[in-house]
């Protein structure tokens, strides 16, 4: 029996409870995937009802599980998927439209314009961020010049609006509170990262009225407590932050230059840039790590939008795989002299290309391709991504001796081992792959006392294993020449 934290990881395809020791142990857990809803081309939404309602369903199940066992549940940590933007009534929390998708594109000709007009570095300057529909002000534009009478109820002071902690937050407490943290602040393009508030400048560029934000607190925070008939106790939530920072800190990337790779939904590479915001000349994002202490650590971020999603769709669209785990053997039986390539920009290409209109294209198909060289090349598509975002961290003088991966997909021995071959890296595993939701139970346990600093956190990191890069390196070079001839078509054909 232990003291524990019930760490809510609401990603963009499921939400998960898990009940974390402080030892990073999981005691309980529970999951449950929702619908994706896919309005017309380029949009994704999902219901924040539907969230709330998965949310509280799998939290409730792991804590009682916990609770059974005689654990003590201190408190709550959130993590969740970013810049997804909700916007609802603040008398009768009513989402005043569905959520929109960190991955909807439909404002992409609205960034354009914002692009041509000249604004990209001063966003880039004040945000850390670049003009593209993938962050929350375009789409809360959006929500204010579509959905009738918001723009008046927003001034008005009727309506909040809140990434996907800041709702669940709201919906925890009762309404009670309306907050964020700086690692969601951060990624709405909203905020200015070295004044660590909400910024006059881009609020008008994006015609959004400050009343409607959340407070921005410290990731590891006192943010209210939950109802107490939701768990039959007034439990306190003691940390909310993004899901890839969540990974930053469940890996204890602590000191600059330490890095972190995530195979979810997407794929976000984060590397540690200490006290200092270090501005990308490659594409690359600058972000909030953490903040704790009323003191912000900085990242430089690489976003790939689709990872997992590539395999969710072999799955679910085409039919071709029963469950993801299968591509592991499937890439294992793929013929060796296939040359398949899979670009998968089925929400644009992210960094370092910025292409939001481009979709997504497989290449070098023969009468012979069938699932397994499908599978292979989905994998592949994941990890030329990700070479090509290490590609442009070194370019920013922010070179990579090592990678420390996590998420879903890190759990395919035959993807890590080709991502070692691809990188030219050694690549670890740590023990526990669930390093988001510990992250957040990290913070929790710093704000209840349990741990006293992050060194003492970083005493729990325990790797699994090392995957050292194997591939003859002329192989290599041919393999990347033709993923970059491949990503030029796909990006030709989106002008
Ligand atoms: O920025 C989007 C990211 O937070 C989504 O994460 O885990 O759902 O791929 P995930």
């Amino acid at each position: 029996m232990t003291d524990a934290i019930l760490a809510i990881d609401q990603g963009t395809t499921s939400s998960r409870a898990i009940i974390f020791s402080p030892k990073g142990d999981i005691l309980a857990t529970a999951q449950e995937e929702f619908e994706q809803l896919y309005p017309g081309e380029g949009m994704v939404e999902h219901d924040p009802e539907a969230i709330w309602s998965s949310v509280l369903r799998t939290a409730q199940a792991a804590f009682k599980e916990a609770h059974a066992a005689g654990h003590t549940v201190l408190g709550i940590g959130i993590t969740n998927q970013r810049e997804t933007i909700i916007v609802w009534d603040r008398k009768t929390g009513e989402p005043i439209h569905n959520a929109i998708v960190w991955q909807d594109r439909r404002t992409s000709a609205f960034c354009r314009k914002l692009v041509e007009a000249g604004h990209e570095p001063m966003v880039q300057q004040r945000a850390g961020l670049l003009l593209d529909p993938y962050f929350s002000a375009s789409k809360l534009a959006w929500l204010l010049d579509n959905v009738e009478g918001a723009r008046q109820r927003a001034e008005a002071g009727e309506l909040a609006a809140g990434t996907v902690d800041t709702w669940l937050l709201w919906k925890l407490t009762g309404g009670r509170h309306h907050k964020t943290d700086a690692t969601n602040a951060c990624r709405t393009c909203l905020f200015n990262l070295a004044a660590q508030d909400w910024d006059d400048e881009l609020l008008k560029l994006f015609g959004v009225p400050k009343a409607l934000l959340p407070q921005v607190e410290d990731s590891a925070a006192d943010f209210g407590f939950a109802s107490p008939e939701l768990f039959g106790t007034p439990l306190p939530i003691l940390s909310m932050v993004g899901d890839q920072q969540g990974a930053t800190v469940g890996q204890a990337c602590f000191r600059p230059g330490d890095i972190k790779s995530t195979y979810g939904t997407g794929c976000f590479v984060l590397v540690n840039t200490g006290e200092e915001i270090k501005q990308s000349k490659n594409r690359l994002l600058s972000t909030v790590a953490y903040r704790i202490g009323g003191k912000p650590t900085y990242a430089v971020e690489g976003s790939i939008f689709i990872a997992g999603a590539a395999v969710q769709w072999l799955r679910d669209e085409l039919r071709l795989l029963k469950n993801a785990a299968e591509t592991a053997e499937r890439a294992e039986r793929a013929q060796a002299d296939a040359e398949v390539v899979m670009v998968p920009a089925f929400t644009g290409m992210g960094a370092p290309y910025w292409s939001p209109d481009a979709r997504a294209a497989v290449f070098g198909m023969t009468r012979s391709t069938g699932p397994d060289e499908l599978a292979r090349a989905a994998l592949e598509g994941v990890i030329y991504q990700t070479r090509d975002l290490v590609d442009a961290m070194a370019a920013d003088g922010l070179p990579v001796a090592a990678l420390s991966v996590d998420g879903g997909m890190a759990a395919n021995d035959w993807f890590v081992q080709r991502l070692s071959d691809i990188l030219d890296l050694p690549v670890d595993r740590p023990k526990v792959l669930e390093t988001t939701a510990l992250g957040a139970a990290y913070l929790a346990f710093l704000q209840a006392g349990t741990f006293g600093s992050l060194d003492e956190v970083a005493q729990n990191a325990v790797r699994d294993r090392s995957f050292a890069p194997k591939m003859e390196a002329e192989d290599r070079e041919r393999r990347l020449r033709r993923w970059r001839a491949c990503v030029e078509a796909v990006l030709m054909v989106a002008k």
